[in-house]
């Protein structure tokens, strides 16, 4: 059974092993029990070696993990990647969210249903199927999908654009046995940065700093990465001390990029002064915002940028372990994190003394299975913990009780990034940056209807219109703009000189959220979008409240309804029920998620995009 579980998976390969906090390395009893950790890497194990998670494959692993049977079927079910039944080997995620759907996602959906058969079946060879799936954070190059090939071998492919005739083309490959054809996981250097520039249509150019190493230096070498300044700021760091490293943090005024928008400074300060040890730190790399991609960017072709920042982060709050939490779909991302982490720990930039100044650091890379909630921090870490990935009730937060209930700092992969710029030129510098209640450079994630989608990087205070000049403007006449992803707010173009900064875009009822700029014109399918948006909400509440569980699944009924010219009442009554539901989730959801559920709905039904 050792072998079935295969060698791919962080953290359950070796087999049982040190758990964080409890030092116990056999099974057994309250041994095994602080293993629970390894269940999701051992799930991933499973699936990743036979395509789904057997009876017998369950029991095994809960056997040597010692959890309950019926905790383990939980967790196994939670997530999308996941499966408890049995299935094809070889699978493809077809991305049909609402930049892939402008992109044509749904007639690649028809077209694969006539070739292969229903979503969710066997194709007619038995070892294909495909699936749809939410954004797969690829929403520049749409339509996307994400292959998975499961065997001694596992591959994991994303690919963007493709179309129906790709997709056979691909799933025929993997159906003979033959690896996936690979283009989009180049290994040869110059690839890797042509690869880089079509994400992000400005690499190359000066005065970037979030991107200024994007599609110029090898991601895959660390020399390359020390030769453009890397590692200096953690030099700085570990030479002026802790206090000092929150010191310049606060000075800079960086927030948070994850959507929260809470002060960097003041969440490490906190980790540092809260009673309990170990401490940790965490990197959310969960990105499952449709419309989202920024951090896959950063990620993919800047990965020792996250590295450095977690391990500054690490030495300020006094944590000696990390955890980035990576989401199951950007493959490519865990292979350039894990080698990049192996790399760090042979250059000592990680490791039990970090190039002699007697701190210790060790990164951990948790791979997700497809749950957008666990981007919400404390359902991450109960994924990370091996439980559902529901969240927690707050108070208490994570600085005082996160990860396996101690002081932990949370942050995201775009905050982190920042971080080495800070120390490199001082906090008060990078203040100066953007505008007063919104400081430093800031990443832009425009997809749709634009020109030229992609990452981009503008300081804070960029105006709307700006930004879509940057990317070439929008393709047509402009009929919305969706700001913030699906939990954001749709806009009308009579907003465009509206600065981009978190004061700015409050003052029009928006929200910058995760920087999502997805742009609309006069051909798009709006009434299908918003059904699209209360699927994916209805989809991904973990269903453990009841305004949100009940919420989701009503708007969702209500938008099928108007959508087919069959109201309950007049059409007027169906708007006021919208209301409604979306007050009730907001007022009395436990999660962010809850509370956002109907943001964009009712913000276009407000904007007169949509009416009954
Ligand atoms: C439903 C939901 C999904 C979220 N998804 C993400 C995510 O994918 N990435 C992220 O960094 N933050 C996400 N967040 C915000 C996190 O809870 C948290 O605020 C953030 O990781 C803190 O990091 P920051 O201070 O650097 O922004 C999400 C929040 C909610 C409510
Ligand atoms: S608001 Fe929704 S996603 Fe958040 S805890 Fe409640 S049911 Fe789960
Ligand atoms: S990849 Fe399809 S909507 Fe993002």
């Amino acid at each position: 059974m050792d072998a079935l579980l295969g060698p791919a998976t962080s953290g359950w390969a070796g087999g049982l092993r040190d758990s964080p906090g409890q030092g116990h390395s056999t099974h057994g009893g309250h041994a095994a029990r602080a293993e629970r950790d390894l269940l999701l890497p051992a799930l991933h194990a499973v699936q990743d070696r036979i395509g789904w998670i057997s009876q017998p494959a369950l029991s095994y692993i809960c056997r040597r993990l010692s959890v309950p049977p019926a905790e383990a079927y939980g967790v196994a079910t939670f997530y999308a990647l996941l499966t408890t039944r049995e299935r094809a080997p070889i699978a493809v995620h077809v991305c049909d969210d609402i930049a892939c759907r402008l992109a044509g996602a749904e007639d690649l959906c028809a077209d694969l249903a006539r070739t292969h058969g229903p979503a969710g079946q066997a194709g007619p060879d038995g070892s294909t199927t495909w699936l749809r799936s939410p954004c797969l954070g690829l929403c520049d190059r749409a339509p996307a999908a994400l292959f998975t090939v499961a065997g001694p071998e596992p591959e994991k492919l994303a690919v963007a654009p493709i179309d129906a005739v790709g997709v056979s083309a691909r799933l025929a490959e993997a159906a003979a046995g033959r690896p996936i054809d690979v283009p989009e996981l180049p290994e040869a250097a110059a690839d890797r940065l042509a690869a880089a520039r079509v994400s992000v249509p400005q690499a190359g150019q000066d005065r970037l700093q979030l991107l200024a190493r994007v599609g110029r230096i090898d991601p895959a070498s660390l020399d390359a990465y020390e030769a453009t300044g890397g590692y200096t700021a953690l030099g700085r760091s570990l030479e002026i001390g802790p206090d000092a490293v929150i010191a310049e943090v606060t000075a800079s005024k960086l927030v948070g990029r994850g959507g929260a928008a809470f002060p960097t400074g003041r969440k490490w300060a906190a980790v540092r002064a809260a009673d309990g040890s170990p401490k940790y730190v965490v990197c959310n790399a969960d990105e499952s915002e449709p419309g989202t991609f920024k951090d896959r960017v950063l990620l993919e072709h800047d990965p020792f940028v996250v590295i450095e920042a977690m391990t500054i982060e690490g030495f300020a709050t006094g944590a000696e372990r990390g955890f980035l939490y990576l989401r199951g779909e950007y493959p490519l991302a865990a292979t350039r994190l894990a080698r990049a982490i192996e790399q760090a720990r042979a250059g000592g930039w990680l490791g039990p003394d970090i190039r002699g100044s007697g701190f210790a650091f060790e990164i951990d890379l948790r791979i997700g299975a497809g749950a957008y909630i666990c981007g919400e921090e404390t359902a991450l870490f109960n994924s990370i913990e091996g439980r559902r990935g529901e969240p927690r009730n707050k108070p208490p937060f994570p600085v005082e009780v996160g990860l396996f209930g101690q002081p932990t700092a949370v942050n995201n992969v775009e905050t982190l990034a920042n971080v080495p710029l800070i120390m490199a030129g001082g906090g008060a510098a990078y203040a100066a940056i953007g505008t007063e209640g919104s400081t430093g450079p800031k990443l832009f994630c425009l997809s749709g209807h634009v020109a030229r989608p992609g990452t981009y990087e503008v300081p804070f205070g960029t105006t709307l219109r700006e930004l879509l000049e940057l990317a070439g403007g929008a393709t047509g006449q402009i009929r919305t703009i969706l700001l913030g992803g699906a939990a954001g707010v749709f806009v009308g173009p009579d907003v465009l000189d509206t600065p981009l900064t978190f004061e700015g875009t409050r003052a029009i009822g928006a929200t910058l959220g995760s920087g999502v700029v997805m742009v609309f014109n006069e051909s798009a399918d709006l009434v299908g979008t918003l059904r699209r948006i209360a699927a994916f909400f209805r989809d991904e509440s973990c269903g453990q409240c009841v305004p949100c569980r009940v919420g989701t699944v009503r708007q969702e009924e209500l938008l099928a309804r108007l959508e087919a010219g069959r109201p309950n009442g007049s059409p007027a009554d169906e708007l006021r029920l919208l209301a409604e539901i979306g007050q009730a989730m907001r007022d009395a959801s436990i999660c962010g998620l809850g509370q956002t559920a109907s943001s964009a709905i009712e913000s276009a039904v407000r904007a007169g995009i949509v009416t009954a």
